[in-house]
């Protein structure tokens, strides 16, 4: 009896990833799969995507070591890495993302508003790994720690940020206008 039960139990789990392995073979093969990024994610798909990154970032931003606070030097230098590499995406306060990034799947957020639901450890770790299948580019590699603390220094402080402090911490200068030169301020 118990010999008949664990053989229909390896038979039930065999045949359970037989059928597992043949639907990602065939949704792989037959191109059934829609890739188009001018489609919405299927519920799911989103779903699943949101909270293995929510669930990965918070498992893995344990580690991260950050200054008990940032200064107001450390936060200037962020906003300018901050204008050079992330607004095209993200945008900033009083500057809309481009409209191209508004075709990514998934979109990207607008940092003013996500930026708070994320601590300064998380921040970093998403900035210095990137996010897998999304977009989000890792930077670790070129900025180094330094780049990246102080890019996390500045987005920690984006919730709140007025479009004037913004422009005064980028200088309004150079920076700024090369973010302006793809979507334009205001
Ligand atoms: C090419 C576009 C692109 C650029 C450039 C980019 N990101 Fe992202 N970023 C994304 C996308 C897409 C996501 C959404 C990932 C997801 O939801 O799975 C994201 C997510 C994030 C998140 C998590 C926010 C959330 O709630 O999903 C943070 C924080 C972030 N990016 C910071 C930055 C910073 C800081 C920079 C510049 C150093 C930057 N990103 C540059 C595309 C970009």
């Amino acid at each position: 009896m118990t010999k008949q039960l664990g053989a229909g139990l390896v038979l039930g789990v065999i045949g359970t990833v037989l059928i597992a392995v043949a639907v990602w073979l065939t949704v792989a093969y037959t191109g059934a799969y829609n890739v188009a990024a001018s489609d919405q994610h299927a519920d799911a798909i989103r779903w699943t995507l949101d909270t293995t990154m929510h669930r990965s970032v918070e498992r893995r931003a344990g580690d991260v070591e950050l200054p008990e606070t940032f200064s107001d030097e450390l936060v200037a230098q962020g906003a300018g890495h901050y204008a050079e590499s992330c607004v095209y995406c993200h945008g900033a306060p009083g500057q809309d993302p481009t409209e191209w990034s508004r075709g990514m799947r998934p979109e990207p957020p607008h940092l003013t508003e996500a930026a708070s639901e994320w601590s300064a450890e998380e921040i970093y770790w998403i900035v210095e790994n990137g996010i897998k299948m999304s977009g989000m580019p890792a930077f670790g590699g070129h900025h180094g720690p330094e780049g990246v603390t102080a890019i996390t220094a500045f987005v920690t402080r984006l919730p709140g940020l007025s479009p004037e402090d913004y422009r005064a911490l980028t200088g309004g200068g150079a920076a700024a206008a090369g973010g302006a030169a793809i979507a334009p301020a205001d």
